[in-house]
């Protein structure tokens, strides 16, 4: 089979980063484009400025540099989302849509739409949280990614466009800095306990939440993005699951590891966006379709992100 030409979109992002230098592990460097809509440096591949906003922009993109797979990231993400709404659905849903069509038009063979447990709200069940349930979520993000969610099954049942998706809980990652998102506490904590200055936490300290090491959702990506065709039954997106934590239940693994650190709770507005989301996600519907299992908990996540920073 020959290898396909990847389009990656918010390349420099949190995720785009690391997800990037797995696809040119997998596919060749010389086969992947990465694109920012500002300047990015990654090694080895191919990189480009694209704004998703622009339509003709993307067109050309994916006719110049024939490409026939896309890994559309690019977004706003659930906490900066808030402090512009409008941009946030323009870009979103917007640039979403600029690629589902300019796919359809040109033929690309494979899309991958990362989406989130920022879709549920606070109608949705909180604990186990199925595959298919009430989604009703308070923020502009995840009205964004639920539509986002839509348009892709409607791509593929009107079109037979083979549009794939993840429900991506909080990542975490050392090597890249998080993006605006509610779960972000989760990666500053660590920078603060190696420096060994105290952190205060932006959400209370029982506020549980899903949460996957960088590496399991890369591996997730990959591997749906590989499976066949056949066997997935979720065109809308795939709830994901590895760990879910507070901030108190972290911090006390952290203070296993260093005892002198410390902790203060300071809520902002990012708590009533967690409160509306789930603690915990059933992902069986991932297990069964394409044999999705999680290789992280928490505990090793602390170990890696401790021994790495
Ligand atoms: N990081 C998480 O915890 C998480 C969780 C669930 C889902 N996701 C989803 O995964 C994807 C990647 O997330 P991330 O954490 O890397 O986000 P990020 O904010 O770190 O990166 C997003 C990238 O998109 C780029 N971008 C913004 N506007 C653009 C435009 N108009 N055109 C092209 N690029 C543009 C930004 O410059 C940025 O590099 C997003 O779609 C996000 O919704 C992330």
């Amino acid at each position: 089979m020959p290898k396909p030409t990847v389009l990656v979109t918010g390349a420099g992002g949190q995720l785009g980063s690391v997800l990037v230098s797995a696809l040119a592990k997998k596919h060749g460097p010389e086969n992947i484009c990465a694109t920012d809509v500002r300047e990015i440096h990654l090694p080895l591949v191919r990189t480009g400025i694209l704004d998703v906003t622009d339509k003709d922009a993307v067109s050309t993109y994916i006719k110049d540099n024939g490409i026939n797979r896309i890994y559309h990231l690019a977004a706003i993400l659930s906490a900066r989302g808030e402090s512009n709404p409008i941009l946030t659905w323009n870009i979103n849903t917007g640039g979403w849509l600029n690629i589902l069509e300019a796919s359809r038009e040109l033929k690309v063979e494979r899309l991958f739409f990362p989406s989130t447990i920022g879709v549920f709200g606070p109608t949705t069940p909180k604990k186990n949280t199925p595959q298919d349930t009430i989604l009703q979520p308070t923020t502009v993000y995840g009205i964004s990614k639920q539509i986002g969610e839509n348009w892709g099954l409607y791509y593929f049942n009107r079109y037979g466009l083979d549009v794939r998706s993840l429900r991506y809980p909080g990542l975490i990652s050392y090597d890249t800095p998080p993006g605006g998102g509610t779960t972000d506490y989760a990666i500053d904590i660590f920078h603060k306990a190696v420096k060994g200055e105290s952190f205060t936490c932006f959400l209370r300290e029982d506020t549980e939440l899903p949460m996957m090491y960088m590496d399991d959702a890369v591996r997730a990506t990959l591997e749906l993005m590989e499976a066949d065709k056949e066997k997935l039954s979720v065109r809308t997106s795939y709830n994901l699951s590895a760990m879910s934590f507070s901030p108190r239940d972290l911090f006390d693994a952290i203070k296993n590891r260093i005892p002198e650190f410390s902790i203060t709770y300071e809520p902002d507005f990012r708590q009533s966006i967690a409160d509306s989301w789930v603690n915990s996600v059933n992902d069986s519907r991932a297990r069964e379709d394409w044999a999705w299992k999680p290789e992280y908990g928490m505990e090793e996540l602390v170990n890696i992100m401790l021994d790495n920073l």
